[in-house]
């Protein structure tokens, strides 16, 4: 495969195929409906096509039929450009697909790790320059936020909790555009918490529309949301859109079902 570079930037795009037990699901926030695994699987190569458009060179999981949640790989580590953490999932039933996913990322970076008490999902987890802001949500507890704190500070990040509420994770609140602009849905994150920024809001007919996917100066989000991708087209951004309503159903989105990363020179 080949690998395709974006300037001088590569991305790599670490996934996990489909579970075929991705009906078995945890669901917070959305009721649940039948989910049509072999569909979801198919949108889900929709999805790493599109990551591969986009620039990113694709390593990819074989299914894990035991895990349901195993596809949302965003959950279970931390990638930046020092360091990956891999997290502690707040749901018990996640906590057994961090191990294979830290065995990848020793291949590309130094690993380390939130222990119990804490807890923390990574789709929690906004990294806006050096600040990571991390949701406050049902998935992510104190101590969690506090070890990631201490994990990451003397790699000069700064840890910054905030509170959610009604959403599973601060990334279905909020997520970031350019480097001073973020998509927010205001029911669920405060704007005041993120002040400097310039914020876009959701269009309030799509309200689980803030999820979008940033691979450098492109984004990738669903295609269920027309009226907030239009907002976003009008204020001059280029934005692929992708099928992944069997993935929604899951309470999945386009941010948790990757770990995108800069590769090393
Ligand atoms: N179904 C996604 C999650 O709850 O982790």
């Amino acid at each position: 495969m080949p690998i395709i570079g974006m300037g001088n930037v590569m991305w790599i795009a670490v996934t996990r195929e489909v579970s075929p037990a991705l009906g078995d699901c945890e669901l917070s926030y959305v009721p649940r409906t039948p989910i049509d695994a072999a569909r979801a699987g198919r949108q889900h190569h929709d999805y790493q096509r599109a990551l591969e458009v986009l620039g990113c060179h694709l390593v990819t999981l074989p299914a894990e039929p035991a895990w349901p949640d195993s596809v949302f790989v965003e959950d279970v580590a931390i990638v930046l450009d020092e360091v990956a953490i891999m997290t502690q999932p707040g749901a018990l039933s996640r906590r057994a697909e961090v191990a294979s996913v830290a065995t990848l990322l020793r291949s590309y970076r130094p690993v380390l790790a939130i222990e119990t008490p804490g807890t923390l999902d990574g789709g929690d987890v906004l990294r806006l320059g050096s600040t990571l802001y991390v949701g406050q949500s049902a998935r992510s507890n104190a101590q969690g936020i506090g070890q990631l704190r201490e994990l990451l500070a003397s790699h000069g990040y700064t840890v910054h909790a905030v509170p959610t509420r009604g959403c599973l994770h601060l990334k279905s609140a909020v997520t970031q555009l350019n480097d001073d602009t973020l998509l927010l849905q205001p029911a669920w994150v405060d704007r005041e918490q993120f002040a400097g920024f310039r914020i876009i809001e959701v269009d309030p007919v799509e309200p689980h529309a803030a999820n979008v996917l940033r691979i450098g100066d492109a984004l990738l989000m669903p295609a269920s949301f027309p009226r907030t991708r239009q907002r976003l087209l009008d204020a001059g951004f280029e934005v692929t859109a992708v099928d992944v309503t069997e993935l929604q159903k899951a309470e999945g989105a386009v941010t948790c079902c990757s770990l995108v990363f800069r590769a090393k020179e």
